[in-house]
């Protein structure tokens, strides 16, 4: 255990109404007094900020609350200095960038003596939470200390998701450390993303007075414009008919992003009753805004009392029947402070091993950095004709090119590849023989049971669809993405039951839907409101398809994607591929100039020049 400082007890208030209470002294049973009082302190926090919030926390197992403190404490200690109205911005990001590096050292440390610290630090290690995606979140609440301003609703969400969906997030890990997963259905993720949407919208409207009082209007552009003269009028605090116009559509909106009965279908119960009591307590709190009137401008409106009580009272009854029936994770004793290095990208207890070596001791060639593609997908084609060219079973052919998957892994992560993705088994695949079926399906499961890239630095990924996979599959390709998830070098994207046209048709049914629901407007939908939809929005395009087998199709492969794709056909069956050939195709395309439709100039950059199928022959688009 680490002999860091303890913390300051004066930063602790020892009030006598802080006495433990038998969630924290449960969960906290191995706990020291001075991280007791810091688990106290959080809680007390999180009470005076936001009593709704404490409130969903206590519909959480006792076990995970003080984790649900320690997460609320830190971001109320991040706002505080972001927003303290007496100190000058830049000192006020200043002191937000201090804060973020004292919680990387104390990370490291394993203690720390600001007690919300200590006791973030202490979840974390406890529940084994990696912290690092707050990072990006932390920064952004730095950087609003400058003010903000956001164009659109594509900005104000852009916010939304760096600055609030990282904290979200880990209240999800915290459930499925304990074994109560807040799965969410991969069709709803569009439900999720909205529904922290409604939640940050509902916030900005509580908080109006506040913001207005420091001159910040938290709302985007493009929302102000179409109540002409709501802007000036909120900025001097006039409550007009544009403002009042402007909030009735704002709560209307939030109403529909919060209200989202489907997202909890198929969740653990006890999630769902959280999440279900967190809408309800909004729809409340927007309520309280609607009712308020021009009194939104001096203070934060609140629900009444018993408004609250009539939706937590039955979510309070349920919840604790819910999670009495359910046998929870509770976690063992904190882990020792030379793992703890949170902030940095450790990604699991075991480490992360290179990828072994060639057998020919064959190293990678030195590409230029503007010269790598960023993305190579791959068609695994000639699994079938290489068995029979070997007399054996198709299946084997199969079998035989999981080897060859696992040494482009291994060339992609040597040569510094960022992404990779490989199609092995199409919409199309279904209407081969059962057999054959499965087969295919049984060596995707067996690779996912052996795990043979299990420690390496690779964060894997599916895309394709659940429905007429074998659930084993379906459950293992999630848990290796949910492991991975904060790996930092090569994406491997597995694509099983995916189809191009299948992708678009499902990207534009949810397209549709968000205009049907008001979050896009259908005159001004652009490419990027399509990418937003796509079931893998940070997916970057396709620079080369690389496609073996001797074929030269692209058989409904990332249809999206891959329009500019440099495309890149071999003979050889796919069996017989190892890394030197993909170090091989990468070097072909290093050397291949391409110009997305503009005209080429003398020397062309990667941005501007223009996608060639072969060198020699002129653009066609
Ligand atoms: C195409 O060859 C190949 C497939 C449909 C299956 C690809 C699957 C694997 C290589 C399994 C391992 C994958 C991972 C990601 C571990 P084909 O059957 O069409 O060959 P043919 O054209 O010669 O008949």
């Amino acid at each position: 255990m680490p002999t860091t400082p303890q913390p300051d007890p004066a930063a602790l208030d020892t009030a006598p109404h802080t006495r433990p209470d038998r969630a924290t002294t449960r969960a906290l049973r191995d706990a020291d007094p001075a991280l007791r009082a810091a688990y106290r302190l959080c809680r007390r926090i999180t009470r005076r900020h936001d009593p709704a919030i404490y409130a969903l926390v206590q519909l959480m197992p006792s076990v995970l609350r003080p984790a649900c403190w320690a997460l609320w404490a830190a971001v109320t200690a991040l706002d505080d200095l972001a927003d303290a109205a007496d100190v000058a911005p830049a000192e006020r990001a200043a002191r937000v960038e201090t804060w973020t590096r004292a919680l990387g050292h104390d990370l490291a440390a394993g203690t720390s003596t600001d007690p919300v610290r200590y006791a973030l630090v202490d979840m974390a290690g406890r529940w084994r939470l990696d912290l690092t995606s707050l990072q990006g979140a932390m920064a952004q609440t730095r950087d609003d200390a400058h003010g903000l301003r956001f164009a659109d609703w594509a900005a104000w969400r852009a916010w939304c998701n760096k600055e609030v969906v990282p904290w979200v997030e880990q209240v999800r890990h915290l459930f499925e450390q304990a074994g109560a997963p807040m799965t969410l259905r991969l069709d709803r993720q569009a439900d999720y993303e909205r529904f922290v949407d409604g939640a940050q919208l509902t916030d900005v409207l509580t908080d109006l007075s506040t913001d207005l009082a420091q001159g910040l209007l938290l709302l985007p552009q493009e929302a102000l414009e179409s109540f002409p003269g709501a802007e000036t009028d909120l900025l001097q605090g006039r409550w007009s008919p544009p403002v009042a116009a402007l909030i009735t559509e704002l709560t209307a909106l939030a109403r529909r992003r919060v209200t989202r009965p489907a997202m909890t279908r198929g969740m653990h119960p006890g999630a769902a009753i959280v999440l279900d009591a967190a809408a309800g307590l909004m729809r409340a709190q927007l309520d309280a805004i609607e009712a308020a009137g021009p009194t939104l401008l001096q203070r934060a409106p609140r629900p009444s009392l018993l408004t609250r009580l009539r939706v937590l009272a039955p979510a309070r009854l349920r919840s604790s029947l819910a999670w009495s029936l359910t046998p929870l994770t509770v976690p063992g004793p904190r882990r020792p402070a030379a793992t703890a290095n949170l902030l940095s990208p450790v990604v699991d207890d075991t480490g992360l091993r290179p990828p072994p070596p060639h057998l020919s001791g064959a190293r990678p060639p030195q590409i230029d950095a503007d010269r790598m593609p960023a993305h190579v997908a791959v068609i695994m084609d000639g699994n079938g004709r290489w068995a029979e060219q070997h007399n054996l079973q198709r299946s084997e052919g199969h079998r035989a090119g999981t080897a060859a998957v696992r040494e482009i892994v291994y060339g992609a992560l040597e040569i510094g590849l960022r992404h990779l993705t490989l199609y092995a088994f199409s919409t199309e695949n279904w209407k081969r023989d059962a057999e054959e079926i499965t087969a295919i399906l049984a060596i995707l499961q067996s690779e996912l049971d052996e795990a043979p890239l299990r420690d390496l630095n690779v964060r894997q990924r599916w895309a394709g669809w659940p429905d007429k996979l074998p659930e084993d599959l379906v459950d293992s390709l999630r848990r290796e993405e949910h492991r991975t998830r904060a790996r930092t070098g090569l994406t491997l994207t597995v694509c099983i039951n995916y189809g191009g046209r299948d992708e678009i048709t499902r990207t534009a049914a949810a397209l549709a839907q968000a205009a049907r629901d008001g979050d896009v407007d259908p005159h001004l939908v652009g490419e990027d409101d399509f990418i937003r939809h796509l079931p893998h929005p940070d997916m970057p395009d396709v620079d080369l398809l690389w496609r073996t087998g001797n074929e030269q199709r692209t058989s409904n492969f990332l249809p999206w994607h891959a329009t500019y794709a440099e495309l890149y056909f071999t003979p050889g069956y796919w069996p017989d591929m190892d890394r030197r050939d993909l170090w091989k195709a990468i070097t072909e395309y290093s050397r291949r100039q391409r110009r997305h439709g503009a005209v080429p100039g003398p020397v062309a950059s990667r941005e501007t020049t223009a996608c060639l199928l072969t060198p020699e022959l002129p653009a066609r688009h």
